[in-house]
């Protein structure tokens, strides 16, 4: 009898430290494990700003697109909701609270629904007293500032994934201060949450962002517009930051624009090249219920989508700017190398890129796979490409 107790006590142990280990393992996620490649997903902004369209009705919507067009398969987890999804006023105790207009079930309820898709979810505050919308003096949703522990308490209770954090009405307090305040409340959750920073790098946040303040990316440049001129700037400002991007650690210069009609097709495949190549987060900023097949078959890339998302982790780096001729080279996990070759010019170009200047092998043959066209070509390496105006061509170059 007395070694029947001590079994089963043994095994209810056993059984307990099992759960406790595997609940640890989760909490101790590291901003590697969290965040390994670049976040894909979708974010309402871009396509409804605080409009009333956006509400539970849409993102429920979108959560069922991401399955039927497949973009859950191509790699996009997060369905993520920005500004305006708060109430005005917090509770009586100062719980933050959904909009009852826009979200009557509930955020754990959106929440549960999208993780009932196997999909994650993601949330948004603001740094400051306030939110960044709507811009009218003495009228806002609440923000996080001296908050942060019991927001990050009501989102982790919600199932939150994700946290973008503003940087709006943040009464001129430092900024490592404020971001760092969240990311150790998103710690004593105990859960993985990625930290996605918003504060425009005006404070230059891929210099402090990564540690000790815990965030997974950081965005470096103010607000994408659907225009090419708004696109090439943000391109330029995030193309030089190459160096501070890792596992778990990514730029962020802001969410697609592809598919909302600002821009051509040619411009939306440069934009979403040039994303790629720069290890960006890939958010989809268009409401995908109105998706046109030409904006989805962008998206749906995958070898474009498997360039950003390559394990080593690297940001491409810029080895040519002449004559409004880009050539960006990301080095990748098994040894090819992703290279994409933009043309910013309003006229056609005729660009080439020598096997020399990719440092290539001379005494190797290459495969030269273009991953628009998905059409191989073989020889030394070299690139020959006729440009259209605002193009981009992308290869990845590997050793036969
Ligand atoms: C800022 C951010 C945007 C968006 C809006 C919402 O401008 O940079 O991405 O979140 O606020 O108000």
């Amino acid at each position: 009898m007395k070694n029947l107790t001590l079994k089963i006590l043994r095994s209810v142990a056993f059984a307990f430290c099992a759960v406790a280990a595997s609940f640890h393992a989760q909490a101790a996620q590291t901003a590697a494990e969290l965040a390994p490649t670049p976040q894909m997903g979708f974010n309402n902004w871009n396509s409804t700003h605080c409009r009333a369209e956006f509400n539970e009705a849409m993102i429920r919507g979108i959560a069922d697109k991401f399955i039927e067009l497949g973009l859950k398969d191509a790699g996009y987890t997060y369905v993520n909701i920005d500004d305006c999804w708060a109430n005005w006023k917090r509770d009586a105790n100062g719980n933050i609270q959904a909009n009852p207009v826009r979200f009557p079930s509930g955020i754990k309820a959106l929440a549960d629904y999208i993780h009932s898709k196997g999909l994650k979810f993601g949330l948004y505050s603001s740094a400051g007293t306030w939110t960044c919308e709507p811009k009218e003096e003495n009228r806002g949703f609440p923000g996080g500032l001296g908050h942060e522990k019991q927001d990050a308490a009501t989102y982790a209770s919600w199932g939150v994934d994700y946290l973008k954090y503003d940087n709006c009405n943040n009464e001129n307090i430092d900024a490592r201060i404020r971001y760092q305040a969240m990311g150790e409340a998103l710690r004593a959750t105990g859960k993985s949450i990625f930290y996605s920073l918003c504060e425009w790098g005006e404070n230059k946040a891929w210099l402090w962002a990564g540690e000790p303040v815990g965030g997974n990316s950081w965005r470096t440049t103010g607000d994408i517009e659907d225009k090419y001129p708004s696109m090439l700037k943000i391109f330029k400002e995030n193309v030089v930051l190459n160096s501070h991007a890792k596992p778990g650690r990514w730029n962020d210069p802001d969410m697609l624009e592809v598919g909302n009609g600002g821009m051509s097709d040619t411009e939306y495949r440069s934009h979403f090249s040039l994303w790629a190549i720069m290890a960006a987060p890939l958010m989809i900023g268009t409401d995908l219920r109105k998706i046109k097949p030409d904006a989805l078959k962008i998206l749906l890339n995958k070898e474009v989508i498997a360039v950003d998302q390559d394990t080593l982790g690297e940001q491409g780096h810029r080895i040519r700017e002449a004559d409004g001729v880009h050539v960006i080279v990301k080095p990748l996990k098994d040894g090819s190398h992703a290279v994409a070759v933009f043309n910013e010019t309003d006229a056609a170009k005729d660009a080439s890129v020598t096997a020399a200047e990719l440092h290539l092998d001379k005494t190797k043959k290459y495969t030269v796979r273009d991953l628009w066209e998905h059409a191989d070509a073989k020889g030394d390496g070299a690139i020959q490409v006729k440009l259209a105006p605002h193009a981009t061509a992308m290869y990845r170059i590997s050793a036969l």
